[in-house]
């Protein structure tokens, strides 16, 4: 039966247990997304914390397609000495890394675009969480948006890193280009899912031919995104089977986006209960029962007691926490010392906010606490 801790490997990742840091953009880097001594500092808390991987906040492989303040950037060779210092720190821990990339498609927020430019995405359909319209890219842009996901996998190599994730959630770029209810193209890039596979098949072959076959290469995919006929399961199944056949290592399972009527987004509120947990669990089943690769399962996951039900009824291989460690980076420690406690976190996606000021991306909780 697998078990947390257990020493498990994917391609020539060998992970110390089945527990991983999901992306999380943590507002530590620059305004341009370098590297900051701060970046350091806070990646390397993490990294003495027990976890099988860490996955990096995602890194905008373009000047123009950040979505957030602070994030982490890798558009430019001049990026990777930060990079080389943040994987050397988490190594020098004990800890293993992958670098997360992602175009924000039509969510790049512009006031905080590093070049003149424009909004970009698969077709002109306002965003829905900000009503912004962006420019459907030509044949062209979407080649250049593919060779910076190459290069950006390079640079992830060349820093010492131990793999990359796509970043293929959450309604930003790929998601776009997968759901037709954001893209709405009439050329090859459009039209039944096949057709819409094409770019995400296109960026995985460009990183895979920058990385090499032993270097392993993940994926973060929607399982549906809850847009008005936007992508649903079969679709995402079948993308699945692609991604396996197109030499996928392995595939995180999310879902949701924000600005949806449903509320569905992939952090979602209020898991307070047992029975609230693993929110994604029983979609991330589907996958395990479609494909082969390993697949890891996040959103919710709070208690040990869950994640062994996880595991041992083969509904993943893996498990994901992102805000858990927000509140507590040595929170698989703690586990694995002993004391089994649940996560305190409270779900109330209060470290959202705290990002925002500028100030890094830390629990609300903690702040309140320093206020009294
Ligand atoms: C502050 C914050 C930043 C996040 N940044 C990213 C990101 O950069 N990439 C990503 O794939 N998901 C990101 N997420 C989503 C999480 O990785 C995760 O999918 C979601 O929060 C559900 O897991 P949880 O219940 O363990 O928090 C972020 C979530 C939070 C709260
Ligand atoms: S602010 Fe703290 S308690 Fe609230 S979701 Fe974030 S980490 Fe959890």
């Amino acid at each position: 039966m697998p078990e947390l801790f257990e020493r498990t490997s994917i391609n020539s990742l060998e992970l110390e247990n089945r527990a991983i840091r999901s992306a999380t953009w943590s507002a530590v880097c620059d305004q341009k997304g370098y590297v900051t001594d701060r970046a350091i500092e806070f990646y390397s808390k993490l990294a003495s914390g027990c976890l099988g991987l860490i996955v990096t906040g995602f890194q905008y492989v373009m000047p123009n397609s950040a979505a957030m303040p602070y994030q982490m950037g890798n558009y430019k060779d001049e990026m990777v000495e930060g990079l080389r210092r943040l994987a050397d720190e988490i190594h020098s821990k004990g800890g293993k890394v992958m670098g997360q990339l992602a175009h924000a498609g039509s969510r790049a927020n512009p006031e905080l675009f590093i070049e003149e430019g424009e909004v970009w995405g698969p077709s002109a359909v306002p965003e829905p969480a900000t009503g912004r319209a962006p420019k459907e890219m030509t044949i062209e842009e979407i080649a250049s948006v593919v060779d910076a996901f190459g290069s950006a996998a390079s640079r992830i190599k060349n820093s010492g890193f131990d793999g990359v994730q796509i970043h293929g959630a959450h309604g930003y770029g790929i998601n776009q280009f997968l759901s037709g209810f954001t893209n709405r193209r009439r050329d090859e890039y459009g039209g039944d899912i096949s057709k819409r596979y094409r770019f995400l098949g296109e960026v995985l072959e460009a990183v895979r031919g920058s990385v090499g076959k032993d270097f392993p290469v993940f994926i973060k995919l929607t399982g549906a995104d809850y847009y008005d006929g936007g992508l649903v399961l079969d679709e995402s199944l079948y993308v699945a089977r692609r991604l396996e056949e197109d030499g996928i290592d392995c595939i995180e399972i999310s879902a949701g986006s924000r600005g949806i009527p449903s509320g569905l987004v992939p952090s979602r509120p209020n898991i307070l209960h047992i029975e609230d947990e693993a929110y994604l669990a029983d979609l991330a089943r589907s996958f395990k029962e479609t494909v082969k690769v390993p697949i890891i399962t996040v959103g919710g996951i709070r208690s040990i007691e869950v994640i062994s039900r996880v595991l041992s009824d083969h509904f993943a291989d893996y498990v994901a926490l992102c805000r858990p460690l927000i509140r507590e980076p040595h929170l698989l420690k703690r586990w694995k010392d002993g004391n089994t406690e649940k996560s305190t976190c409270i779900s109330c996606n209060g470290c959202f906010e705290t990002g925002l000021s500028g100030f890094g991306v830390v629990c609300k909780l903690d702040l309140e606490k320093e206020d009294k």
